[in-house]
């Protein structure tokens, strides 16, 4: 595989001739399932071989526990996972939307713990999460009732509502007192007409909103700059960059469960809209997906176990969700889905999670198809109704009782471990990258380093 994008070749400019391209090895690192496969550590893992850790879509409600070698845990929201690794510059794209309040907090605590994060870069094109955001977010999914999506609350789908409509406060608004003064204005009369006349709720202040909002934008303006300039100088020196997604490529607004979804693409190609680089610049997607599944939220989800295995795995796996607490709908593996995302995001590698969770099941199943109208498919249909009817076709797996948990090596895996990893490789048709064996950074086995394939 070729390893990176060429950039322009700059011995030629040094020494008048033709010499090795200079590189820019870029990979994105994304959900393949919908969410919370463990994204972080596996970007944390990798963060110590990046100089620049770049998030490119959605907000706080996204999640990250990061557990580094000294046992420290560290739940981030806004920052991207990297923020831990001592080398790396973290960049916040134009695709994240952001909670000034969220972003102060997070930073603050980091500092508190001993965190420099002063490299931060934040794209001044990134669009804010205000008060109104939440309140709308939660009077919406109070007034559906029984149809709700189970969103996080935190006002991401009102945010990226307001800026696809462009009426949103860009983070560059911030340091224009008026103009963020007369935007504001004009956003808040709109969705406090909403809020009073349409869900007959509480308005959101003007004055004490501008007041906390320009308090707190002070404490990261020195962050605020040009991403898309930033990263394409990275790439002129050859310096390395991760993507690191957010979500599940089945939360994807446009490829996910529809309506059950969130409100940004979470797809590896979102990288290159969300952060200003080319999309030739990706080279290596690395897809996460748990050794089972899980899902938070409302949706169809074909290998749900609402039922004692369900339950086992939800205890054993401890899925409970970060940003919200909620416990986490659980399943058996999904080949279908994930082979889907294979595709939808280019995958090159999984990183294989929680397979730990698996050890002393009798047998486990995973799904290969689907039943669907008295006929049998090997795809998500992409009607919303089909995909709330669809019911699983299983192979069973004789499973295994030794513990993988801490696994190091594949000679540390029981034989019928490492028989499940491979089938899971066959069906979904993709290879292991990397295999984690819990939470913590050491214990995982690194097939193929996406820096190097
Ligand atoms: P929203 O992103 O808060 O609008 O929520 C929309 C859907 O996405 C809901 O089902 C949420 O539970 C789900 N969701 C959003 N962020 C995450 C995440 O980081 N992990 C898992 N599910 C998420």
């Amino acid at each position: 595989m070729v390893v990176s994008l060429t950039y322009r070749d700059r011995t030629e400019d040094v020494r008048g001739g033709r010499g090795e391209a200079e590189k820019m090895p870029a990979i994105v690192v994304i959900g393949a399932q919908w969410g919370d496969e463990g994204k972080g550590k596996v970007t944390d893992l990798l963060g110590g071989r990046v100089d620049y850790v770049v998030r490119y879509s959605g907000g706080n409600n996204a999640g990250h526990t990061v557990i580094t070698p000294d046992g420290q845990k560290y739940a981030l929201h806004l920052l991207p996972s990297g923020a831990l690794s001592p080398t790396a510059t973290i960049v916040i794209g134009n695709g994240v939307v952001i909670d000034p309040k969220v972003i102060t907090e997070e930073i603050t605590e980091l500092g508190r713990r001993g965190i420099d994060v002063s490299s931060l870069r934040i794209s001044a094109n990134a669009h804010l999460i205000m008060p109104y955001h939440g309140a709308l977010d939660k009077v919406t999914e109070r007034y559906l009732g029984s149809s709700r999506i189970g969103t996080t609350g935190r006002g991401i789908g009102p945010a990226y509502e307001d800026k696809v409509a462009r009426r949103a406060i860009r983070l560059q608004d911030l340091f224009h007192r008026e103009r963020f003064a007369a935007k504001l204005g004009e956003v808040l009369d709109y969705h406090n007409f909403v809020l009073k006349q349409y869900f007959n709720a509480r308005p959101v202040d003007f004055q004490k909103t501008l007041d906390q909002t320009l308090a707190l934008a002070e404490r990261f303006r020195p962050m605020v700059g040009d991403v898309p300039r930033l990263l394409f100088e990275a790439g002129e020196r050859g310096e390395n960059l991760l993507f690191e997604g957010a979500q599940g490529t089945l939360l994807d607004v446009d490829h996910g469960t529809y309506p059950y979804v969130t409100s940004s693409n979470c797809v590896a190609g979102a990288a290159a809209a969300g952060s200003g680089v080319g999309p030739q610049a990706l080279h290596y997607v690395l897809g996460i997906t748990k050794a089972y599944t899980t899902r938070v939220g409302e949706g169809p989800f074909p290998t749900e176990q609402d039922n004692p295995v369900g339950r086992r795995l939800g205890e054993r796996g401890r899925e409970f969700g970060t940003v919200t607490g909620r416990p986490r709908r659980c399943g058996w593996f999904d080949a279908v889905l994930v082979r889907q995302t294979v595709r939808t995001s280019g995958i090159n590698g999984l990183a294989l999670t929680k397979l730990d969770i698996l050890d002393g099941f009798d047998e486990l199943k995973v799904c290969v198809g689907y039943r669907l109208d008295g006929g049998e498919i090997d795809y998500l249909p992409a009607g919303e109704g089909a995909q709330g009817r669809v019911a699983p076709i299983y192979e069973t797996i004789e499973g295994w009782h030794d513990s993988t948990a801490g696994a190091r090596s594949w000679a540390e895996l029981p034989a019928q471990a490492v028989k499940y990893v491979r089938r899971i490789e066959e069906l979904v048709g993709c290879p292991v990258a990397l295999l984690s064996t819990s939470p913590e950074r050491e214990d995982t086995i690194l097939v193929q380093n996406p820096f190097e394939a």
